[in-house]
């Protein structure tokens, strides 16, 4: 295994406009499983969420609500972090852009780009969506004037703005491209972005006029604008890294150091909704300032509804992508309430291929839970009452090899698609052991062994072996159902869960194992 020591890993922040939804929990439960596999492997793992709280979107939705834009983000801050602890997001820390240590480093970097001549004034004419918060030109509208990411009606803008010469990275950032096949990963959005960069950079507008706008972050030039939201968000990933200390003078802040605190990060994670900001706006942003870029992104797909098809950009239909605009959404924490966290996190990482779009339904959700009960938690009730039925409840010695080649290959096979962030695949392969372990019994007929007083050596063989894997299963499953692994580790006498290198070769023999109730009862979703 040829893990890295450390790990800096993020999520979106979310806008604080809006309830956490269903899409939100699978991108922080996608990172949730990552921090957790790379902390097993002994890596030093720092795992940033948090919330976007400056915009337009933000000070529309508070005056919808009659509250002022803070009262909104401290309420919607404080909605989206218990979501992330009912569903065990194991986050080190949670950014809220309207903290001041956040604010004092975008005024930072503003000034950088400004003292570096990477900023210019001019008025700027063109539309704005305020649901993605996003400029738009006239030849990028939909029909009738409307946003081409979300179809709603966009606002015509004319004012003054700063803009940032994004136009002077597109060949620095198309060779960064080529030179890093993996730097966006999957493919088809590496692909997304190169086609995106054989038009004309534009420079980007990075400003807005208090006359418009004052929910944002003052330029540190010119008290008469904030900080367009993107460019403030974007910047959560560098703060949190601590990378830059604002109280310095600007020579001695941390632009010039190329790796400082936690920067670059590892791995930015995201919907594929936002690929262009992440792969454009914010590498660019980042060269301009003379710091490195992010390792690594990885854009997901949608969880998606059967409902009415929405066209996309390329007048494609597609099925509807959930969204709290639009009505959808399934809300995780009531599928948790009938069969668990760990039942949530399962389906959410083992249904959707990473980087696909998937969709939601119940019975869907059963066929996984399905997984867990009958094959996973089945397999640990048979060995343990095996185990108390012949043994007496004790781990008997002699060999525990029997399933030796099925759980190397196990482990090979999850360590290289967790590599390249197949994540569904690798807890594929983690049921496909347990599988094997339940064909493995059904083989060697333990109830058949422990009939012939001969057989008392292959029995002993069999039902080590069995709980030696046990073992295995239990470190492998941990990133994605912590508590029932949890549970699964005291009834075989651990008193924590093991790493995957301990679960191999910890000694197992003599240990008394302990009937719980079953991991995952049976259940159905009715009524
Ligand atoms: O875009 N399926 O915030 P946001 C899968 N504040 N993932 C989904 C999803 C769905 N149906 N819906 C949302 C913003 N997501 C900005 C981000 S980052 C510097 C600023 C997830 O609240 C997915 O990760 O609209 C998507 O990229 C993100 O939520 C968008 O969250
Ligand atoms: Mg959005």
């Amino acid at each position: 295994m040829s893990q890295p020591r450390r790990r800096y890993l993020t999520t979106p922040i979310y806008y604080a406009s809006g309830e956490p939804h269903i899409g939100h929990a699978y991108t922080n439960l996608l990172a949730d499983t990552l921090a957790r596999y790379y902390r097993q492997t002994g890596a030093d793992v720092r795992f940033l969420t948090g919330t976007d709280e400056h915009g337009q979107k933000m000070q529309e939705a508070a005056d919808r609500r009659g509250v002022t834009p803070r009262e909104l983000a401290d309420e919607m801050a404080g909605r989206f972090k218990a979501a992330w602890h009912e569903l065990e997001v194991s986050f080190d820390r949670f950014i809220r852009t309207t903290e001041a240590e956040h604010v004092a480093v975008v005024q930072a970097f503003f000034q950088q780009l400004w003292d570096r001549g990477q900023i210019y004034s001019d008025l700027y004419r063109g539309w704005y969506c305020v649901h993605d918060e996003r400029y738009w030109t006239d030849k990028d509208l939909g029909p009738g004037q409307t946003c081409p990411d979300c179809s709603r009606p966009v606002r015509e803008v004319e004012e003054k703005n700063y803009f940032f010469r994004m136009s002077d990275y597109q060949e620095r950032l198309v060779r960064h491209i080529h030179e890093t096949p993996d730097w966006i990963v999957p493919t088809v959005r590496r692909n997304e972005i190169l086609g995106f960069l054989q038009q004309p950079l534009e420079d980007l507008s990075v400003s807005r006029p208090k006359t418009r706008l004052t929910w944002g972050v003052t330029l540190p030039f010119d008290d008469e604008h904030v900080s367009y939201v993107w460019v403030d968000a974007l910047i959560n990933y560098l703060t949190a890294s601590g990378a830059i200390d604002p109280s310095q003078p600007a020579e001695r802040q941390g632009f010039t150091d190329p790796a400082a605190g936690w920067w670059p990060a590892d791995l930015h994670i995201m919907g594929k909704d936002i690929i262009t900001t992440h792969a454009v706006y914010w590498p660019t942003l980042l060269m301009a300032v003379g710091l490195p870029v992010p390792r690594q992104i990885l854009a997901h797909g949608w969880w998606v509804t059967h409902g009415p098809a929405q066209a996309d950009r390329s007048g494609m239909q597609q099925p509807s992508k959930m969204s709290k605009s639009l009505g959808n959404v399934v809300d995780p924490l009531e599928l948790r309430e009938q069969l668990g966290t760990d039942a949530v996190r399962w389906f959410l990482i083992r249904e959707m291929p990473t980087g696909d779009d998937a969709a939601f339904t119940p019975e869907r959700f059963l066929v996984r839970y399905g997984e867990l009960a009958n094959v996973l938690g089945n397999l640990a009730s048979r060995v343990v009452a095996m185990v108390g039925k012949f043994r007496e409840g004790v781990v008997p010695g002699g060999p525990d090899r029997g399933l030796a080649r099925e759980i190397a290959d196990t482990v090979d096979a999850m360590e290289s698609a967790m590599d390249a962030y197949r994540v569904h695949e690798a807890f594929g392969a983690a049921m496909d052991l347990a599988r094997q372990a339940n064909g493995y019994v059904e083989a060697r007929e333990p109830w058949a062994q422990a009939k012939d007083p001969t057989q008392a050596d292959a029995l002993n063989e069999t039902l080590a072996s069995l709980v030696r894997a046990l073992a295995v299963l239990c470190a492998v499953f941990q990133p994605v159902v912590p508590a029932k692994m949890a549970e699964l580790a005291g009834s075989l006498g651990l008193d924590r869960i093991p790493s995957i290198q301990e679960s191999l070769e910890i000694p197992l023999a003599g240990r008394s194992l302990t009937k719980g109730p079953p991991l995952f009862p049976r259940a159905d979703l009715a009524g």
